[in-house]
């Protein structure tokens, strides 16, 4: 089956150019300056996209499908969380497999396997959430790697649960480092804010805006560093996740100064969303932005500082994090945010977002005039894809790709809401936001599975990725 796409601006992380592509069977093979070739002729199908740009599909290498949490599960399945990536233009997700106490990592991955085998609309890998490291977890490591799942996410917060200390987190260091493995961080002083936590209830003061104000800035910047001094004494590659706050930034930028192979990502809401807008709404209203690290305060400049880390590289990558938990019961699961009703600690951490992320990074981005297109497909495809060992089959348009490829509108306008979302989630984090720019059109290894509004892909197009371990040195 080979399929022309004609007449687009194609974009990767390096050019710009207005080019024909084709693409033979699930690969780019050819691209070409416009109608300087006779491929028509023999092509199956033909896409026009002129006045649209023709970028990578999306990488989110951070979401959390039907994910344990505080008493319930992740409302979206690898069926309807991976169908909402692939409306939003994302054809590769990595998700987190968790170990949880008393169990192997194999049990993980495992069980892993089985949620998402046959049931994914986009390809996907894992990453593995060690949440019991001991002796012969750590020997699993090398036979995770050689399944392809390169990376280990490690959490200095949630203290009982995936928590781990720091001579568990340095041990596992050391044992990436021998495999070429990256470390995933979670970064945040878990038993300080537990204290804060404690002393907030005590005060009477339970409502979800106190889940971002007892997680101050500093508690993230302090594991931060932490991380990075283990990371340097392991001498392995670190990746800190879902980054909020400006300090915590600042350690990153100082530790890539000094050459370290330290990486950090951030995600849309933390871009887009604030503790005065959002978080403190009235009522239950802010516990659709309970997530962590949290939502901050827009006064404290957080926004600004992420958005320029972005810009000058401080900040490699955009995911989502996308952990959605529905405000109303959900239909099998029961109780999720409304758990925490009364008390702010009990409400389940994470809101969704895998449907949002490359609209709203041109949005804001491009749109926004703080990044151009081509840093635009970097953080929201080809900086994943070169970090958990993707590229280049993922993350750009050249021959020999995948022909993962979106056809994006840069002028389209909409307005984005719960009523036109895909994500298994009763609300919108950015509802009524009007935007700039519109996924139109998906493939998925040479397959159309999004045709304009309408997703005309089949449950189980997806695979599974057999990742190669990180090939960026800084
Ligand atoms: O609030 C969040 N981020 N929930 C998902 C779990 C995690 O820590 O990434
Ligand atoms: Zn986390
Ligand atoms: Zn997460």
């Amino acid at each position: 089956m080979k399929t022309l796409i004609k007449g687009g601006t194609v974009v990767t992380a390096i050019d710009t150019v207005e080019a024909d592509v084709l693409v033979d069977g699930e690969a780019v093979v050819a691209l070409a300056a416009p109608g300087s070739h006779s491929w028509e002729d023999d092509a199956d199908k033909v896409i026009d996209a002129s006045g649209k740009l023709v970028v990578p599909g999306g990488i989110d290498p951070h979401t959390h499908m039907e994910l344990p949490f505080g008493g319930t599960y992740a409302s979206d399945t690898f069926e309807t969380g991976s169908r909402a990536a692939a409306w939003g233009g994302t054809t590769t997700m990595v998700d987190f497999a968790v170990q949880v106490k008393g169990e192997t990592m194999m049990d993980g991955y495992t069980n892993w396997m089985e949620k998402a085998a046959g049931n994914c609309a986009v390809d996907y890998g894992f990453h593995m959430i060690a949440g019991d490291i001991n002796e012969s977890s750590l020997k699993e490591m090398e036979q995770l790697v050689d399944l392809g799942v390169t990376s280990f996410k490690l959490f200095m917060a949630y203290p009982g649960v995936l928590y781990s200390d720091d001579g568990d987190i340095l041990r596992a260091m050391q044992t990436a480092a021998g495999l070429d493995a990256m470390i995933m961080m979670h970064a945040e002083n878990g038993i300080a804010i537990d204290v804060l936590r404690e002393q907030a209830i005590a005060r009477g003061e339970t409502d979800p805006v106190y889940h971002s104000l007892t997680r101050p800035a500093i508690t993230e910047s302090e594991a931060t560093h932490r991380a990075i001094v283990l990371s340097e004494l392991a001498g392995v590659h670190l990746y800190v996740v879902h980054m909020s706050a400006k300090e915590a930034v600042a350690e990153i930028a100082e530790a890539r100064d000094r050459g370290l192979p330290v990486f950090a990502e951030t995600c849309p809401q933390y871009l887009f969303l604030s503790v005065e807008d959002h978080v403190s709404k009235p009522g239950f209203e802010g516990a659709k932005y309970v997530c962590s690290t949290p939502i901050r305060l827009r006064s404290e400049g957080h926004q600004e500082a992420l958005w320029n880390g972005l810009a000058t590289n401080d900040l490699q990558v955009v995911s989502t994090d996308h952990c959605p938990f529905c405000m109303d019961d959900h239909p099998t699961l029961g109780m999720q945010k409304k758990l925490g009703l009364g008390d702010f600690t009990a409400i389940p951490n994470g809101l969704p977002g895998v449907e949002d992320r490359y609209q709203l990074m041109y949005h804001g981005g491009v749109v926004g005039g703080r990044i151009d297109v081509n840093r635009w497909v970097e953080i929201c495809s080809t900086a994943a894809a070169k970090m958990f060992g993707l590229y280049p089959k993922k993350g750009t348009i050249a021959v020999g790709s995948d022909a993962d490829i979106v056809i994006f509108d840069p002028n389209a306008k909409w307005t984005k809401s719960v009523e036109q979302h895909h994500m298994f989630v009763d609300y919108s984090v950015y509802e009524g936001l009007e935007v700039q720019g519109k996924v139109e059109t998906v493939m998925l290894r040479g397959k159309v599975i999004v045709d304009g509004d309408e997703y005309v892909g089949e449950k189980g197009d997806g695979q599974y990725l057999k990742r190669d371990t990180v090939s960026v040195h800084h």
